[in-house]
């Protein structure tokens, strides 16, 4: 018989495999200091673009304020238990009525984290005679929901209408046969290459078939939209978004998320979601700081004219400079090199420790072998002279890397587990 924990040493998972030589520098950095982009990473101040703090509000100084408050005010362990139980208070059901305002839904649900909340939601509203069409490129949150489904699903092409129909023509014909019905999943904005997903072709073609949308829009919750009302408020097409989720780890800089939808979806949900039903609630002094991050979000719009002044400067600087950003059309800024993951890795080094710029890359096997992407994520903080020196920084690694500099093996030296 063998043992399990044999079989985990064999095989450590894709990412795990490089744990030896990546942790503590490629992977589990260790950013420090107040979050701005302006960081320490291992005695250093780095220019950082890997924090989804789009709109500042992670170190503003009213926001500070109140989470001390809230802390001072509630502790950290209250309420104790679940909403359905004991742990339901005004604070919480005043934030759901702000949300639902934002992205313009009847009501709405707070999650304790955003991930589960996608899982359990899809695990909640399906059935096996149900029917599941979703995005190939979807978030890891949308596979495991999917994963659950007892039923069938179809995977549309990343953002291919055609795809998108053929796959609701065969889900159609399934879903008659089990007298089930379609539930489409997707993203508002994809948060690995930037391109928002086609919610208003999708939605269009309500016409044609029969399925209610789901939109993971984790990204796009206070940054799109001219009131921050996300994605479908940017393509004018909310309406047609029949489950929104968002994500308070992103523009709301905390932690956890919501789903909002019509009242008896969510009513639905408040019953049926077991993620919320056995897990406790969110703590109130984070609702208690919530409330004051979207007071915030609704009062300043200019904190989201700032992060897309930030967003559009880097990315028609880079792409002004030769380098290749791929199809976004949000501030998620993938900059798309060709290179081995030595020479990507070797790349990573001497931006961080001769440049001082800290960034996400992402290598095989997330992307196809042979192609590196260094991800940008610009926010409201960033300034205009972050971006010039991040565009010149980089046409100097490009140059490097396409002169071959970084085939070197020993620049990696010493940048391991060691560190
Ligand atoms: C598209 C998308 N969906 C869901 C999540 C999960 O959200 P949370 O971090 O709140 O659990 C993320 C976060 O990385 C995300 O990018």
């Amino acid at each position: 018989m063998k043992d399990i924990f044999d079989k985990i040493k064999a095989n450590m998972g894709p990412i795990g495999d490089h744990a030896k030589e990546s942790h503590g520098y490629f992977t589990f950095p260790k950013l420090t200091g107040d979050i701005n982009p302006h960081m320490d990473f291992r005695g250093k101040k780095l220019l950082n673009w890997s924090l989804n703090n789009y709109l500042g509000l992670a170190n503003h100084p009213e926001v500070r304020k109140t989470d001390t408050e809230g802390a001072e005010k509630f502790g950290l362990a209250a309420p104790m238990g679940a909403r359905m139980m004991s742990g339901n208070s005004d604070y919480h059901e005043d934030l759901e009525k702000g949300l639902s305002t934002l992205v313009q839904k009847e009501d709405t649900i707070l999650c304790n984290f955003g991930y589960q909340a996608v899982v359990s939601a899809i695990d909640a509203i399906v059935d096996r005679h149900d029917v599941i069409v979703y995005d190939a490129e979807s978030h890891a949150c949308i596979l495991d929901g999917v994963r659950l489904h007892m039923g069938k699903r179809y995977v549309f092409k990343h953002n291919d209408i055609e795809d998108f129909e053929k796959q609701m023509v065969r889900a159609t014909k399934l879903a008659e046969t089990t007298g089930g019905a379609i539930l489409v999943i997707t993203e508002g904005v994809f948060g690995m290459r930037g391109d928002q997903g086609k919610l208003k072709e999708i939605i269009d073609l309500k016409k044609k078939f029969s399925f209610r949308l789901f939109v993971d829009d984790a990204h796009g919750v206070g940054t799109m939209g001219p009131n921050g009302g996300g994605t479908g408020e940017e393509q004018h097409c909310q309406d047609g978004i029949d489950i929104y989720f968002g994500t308070f780890a992103k523009s709301f800089a905390l932690i956890g998320g919501f789903l909002s939808s019509n009242k008896e979806i969510i009513t639905f949900l408040r019953y049926n979601m077991r993620s919320q039903i056995f897990a406790k609630s969110l703590p109130l002094p984070l609702v208690y700081g919530l409330l004051k991050r979207l007071e915030l979000l609704n009062k300043h719009p200019e904190y989201r004219t700032k992060l897309w002044e930030i967003a559009n400067s880097l990315q028609k600087g880079l792409v002004n400079a030769g380098f290749n950003i791929g199809d976004t059309n949000t501030m998620v800024t993938p900059v798309y090199m060709n290179g081995s993951i030595p020479e990507a890795t070797n790349m990573v080094i001497d931006l961080r420790e001769n440049f001082g710029i800290f960034c996400s890359m992402v290598v095989y096997p997330v992307i196809p072998k042979g192609m590196i992407i260094l991800r940008l994520i610009p926010t409201a903080t960033h300034t205009q002279e972050d971006v010039k020196y991040t565009i010149e920084s980089f046409s100097k690694i490009k140059d490097k890397l396409y002169g071959g500099v970084y085939k070197a093996d020993k620049i990696r030296e010493g940048f391991s587990q060691a560190l």
